[in-house]
């Protein structure tokens, strides 16, 4: 009964950890220090706040610091999270003198798989790796630049979404879905130069489209269900809930998937298409002790993970309709370690 409870309490609270920014660091080693910790609602052994977090969550922790003040420490299982909830403390946390400290976020377990050991941005630990990934992004991915070379792209999808509406004209047309398809048409072309959405795809891809489909379907599942192994390490152990087998035989799938993309775009893509795969090979050619396979598919990955499929969660989920999300940026968790 109580488990079920934190269980969709804990709905709320992955969606909270993934959309949030969440930062470890380890502090509290030294005992001295602890007696400096912030204030914190009054916690059960073992599961800490957890019992605590009820829907909607937003209001929870509006109430909390309404109580205990905008910087407030909760413990969820073993990770101490710091919940900062004043604009100008943010802005602290993430400006000059602070920002590397909170520069790491926490090796949750869930994220393992899905991140390539914690390889990929968003996930790697503050170092070499991090500030490559970061140049790259910067630089390569999402920088003006990049944004020029795929105007084609994003002109040529708006086009035909135009065309295929204007056929469809005499009578009523969705337009909701056709948008998600759009985003998802341009993302998918920017990346790899193929289609997976949408009624008509190309003859090559026929047989891929679906598979690209449902790994991506099962990957949102896998990120969104309730993972407890995050704070209570026993049950990470035993993989309570099977969640790792899945997320291994998923990640298998996606590799297998990227990697057939990849080896396509090295057979026939050029440097100058404005495809970011073929970009990332071309880096690769002069930098394979950074850029290998492994880093291509996570960066493939995040791209993936971001808007366009959240929209499409969304839609397939209307338990996620009920938050309200901005509220959560400004309720920015830092993860402590013990
Ligand atoms: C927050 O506090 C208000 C007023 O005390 C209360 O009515 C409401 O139920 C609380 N919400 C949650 C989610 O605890
Ligand atoms: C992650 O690291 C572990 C050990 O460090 C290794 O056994 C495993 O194969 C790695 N997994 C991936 C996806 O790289
Ligand atoms: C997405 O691409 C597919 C395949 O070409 C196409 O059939 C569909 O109309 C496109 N959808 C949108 C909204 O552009």
């Amino acid at each position: 009964m109580i488990l079920k409870m934190i269980e969709a309490n804990l709905l709320n609270l992955i969606v909270v950890l993934i959309f949030t920014l969440l930062i470890t660091f380890k502090l509290f080693t030294n005992k001295k220090r602890s007696s400096n910790l912030p204030p914190s609602p009054p916690s059960i052994p073992i599961l800490g706040h957890l019992p605590l977090l009820k829907q909607p969550l937003q209001e929870t922790l509006r109430n909390f610091s309404r109580k205990f003040g905008p910087v407030m420490l909760l413990r969820f299982g073993v990770r101490r999270t710091l919940v900062i909830s004043s604009p100008s403390l943010v802005e602290e946390c993430f400006t000059k003198t602070n920002d590397i400290v909170f520069a790491n976020r926490p090796l949750l377990p869930s994220a393992k798989h899905i991140t390539y050991n914690f390889t990929s941005m968003g996930a790697a630990p503050y170092g070499h790796l991090w500030r490559s990934l970061r140049r790259v992004a910067a630089s390569e991915l999402f920088s003006t630049t990049r944004l020029v070379a795929t105007t084609h792209a994003r002109e040529h999808e708006v086009k035909l979404m135009c065309a295929h509406i204007y056929k469809e004209s005499s009578q009523k047309v969705e337009l909701k879905s056709r948008f998600c398809d759009l985003l998802n048409n341009i993302t998918t072309m920017a990346m790899m130069g193929k289609r997976y959405y949408g009624d008509v795809i190309d003859a090559r891809d026929v047989k891929s489209a679906p598979r690209f489909r449902d790994i991506m379907r099962e990957m949102f599942k896998v990120m969104h269900a309730p993972y407890l192994g995050n704070f209570l390490p026993l049950l990470a152990w035993i993989d309570f809930g099977g969640n790792e087998k899945r997320t291994i035989a998923l990640m298998k799938r996606v590799d297998v998937f990227f990697d057939e993309v990849i080896d396509e775009r090295r057979r026939i893509g050029s440097c100058k298409s404005g495809i970011m795969v073929d970009k990332l090979l071309a880096l690769q050619q002069e930098e394979p002790e950074l850029y290998t396979d492994q880093i291509i598919r996570g960066l493939i990955l995040v791209n993936f993970l971001q808007l366009p499929f959240y929209i499409y969660f969304v839609n397939e989920n209307p338990w996620i309709k009920r938050y309200n999300v901005p509220v959560f940026f400004l309720n920015i968790f830092c993860c402590f370690k013990f």
